[in-house]
């Protein structure tokens, strides 16, 4: 879509209530709804030069945007929901930007599990994903905190992936089951060569089980916004048949309409998609 369409799709959308957009919902879940979406949230500072904003404005505004699209997921029932706020290859950034990243992400964490916050709200268990020992300190003290305090909600689900890589979380995985096979062949005493071969042999359910990502099922949608079409070493290993959707607009500007669009499309591919998994 041209960007002009984008902008009064997105004002029409914008003036919807919430009791169109609940009309809007029941319509769409006459179709399948999608159990699991991830979003890379792409152009937060692109969005802050275009507006001439400080790079820490251009974060807000993402953060605004992240919490209705949220929302709108939530009211469809979208069970998981996963996020991308922060790669491991991001500390490579300027000491400064990473710092202002941090102290936002801790602010909002904590945020997180304030009574009146969404995931309360909505009764979603957060889970944070990936090596958090990257993370400084009040950031990880503060999203286990908040993993602790959601641990019994159960209406939704919402995976944030912080110092994640996929190539990171499969190392990890890779590693973790190395670890269980020479548990087990300790406990057995195993001598024999042979035997020991037979152990060595790990199979793709071990290192599924290893991921990062196990607690949830494999996403159905990945949109990613600012019209990027790379996956940024992102659910590498869990997006085989995902639908992948590459709005134009800058995360700051995504709106319903594009997850609206997002769904439509998943709807259309869905029964191809099934028969994929079905396969596996
Ligand atoms: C979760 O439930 C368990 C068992 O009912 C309880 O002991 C624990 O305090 C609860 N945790 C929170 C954060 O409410």
């Amino acid at each position: 879509m041209g960007g002009d369409s984008d902008a009064t799709v997105n004002k029409l959308f914008g003036s919807f209530g919430s009791f169109m957009r609940r009309i809007l919902f029941n319509i769409l879940a006459m179709g399948p709804i999608p159990n699991h979406i991830a979003f890379i949230m792409d152009g937060n500072r692109r969005y802050a030069k275009k507006q001439n904003l400080k790079e820490g404005a251009g974060h807000k505004a993402g953060y605004s945007a992240l919490m209705s699209m949220l929302k709108y997921c939530y009211e469809l029932e979208v069970k998981y929901i996963t996020i991308y706020a922060f790669s491991i290859d991001n500390f490579k950034r300027r000491p400064e930007e990473v710092q202002d990243v941090m102290d936002l992400m801790q602010e909002k964490i904590e945020g997180l599990v304030k009574e009146e916050s969404i995931v309360n709200q909505y009764g979603v268990r957060v889970y944070f994903i990936g090596n958090l020992k990257l993370m400084n300190e009040p950031v990880r003290v503060a999203a286990e905190k908040a993993m602790r305090a959601t641990a019994n909600n159960t209406r939704a689900v919402l995976l944030i992936c912080v110092a994640y890589t996929s190539s990171d979380e499969i190392v990890h995985a890779v590693q973790q089951s190395c670890q269980d096979q020479e548990a087990i062949q300790a406990s057995n005493g195993v001598i024999n060569e042979e035997k020991q071969e037979k152990h060595h042999a790990i199979k793709l359910v071990d290192l599924g089980k290893h991921m990062y990502m196990s607690v949830a099922p494999d996403p159905d949608i990945l949109i990613r916004t600012s019209g990027e079409t790379r996956l940024s070493n992102f659910l590498l290993w869990q997006t085989t048949n995902c639908l992948l959707c590459c709005p134009s607009v800058l995360w700051p500007e995504i709106s319903l309409w594009h997850l609206v669009q997002a769904v439509l499309n998943f709807q259309r591919h869905h029964s191809y998609l099934e028969k994929k998994k079905k396969q596996l």
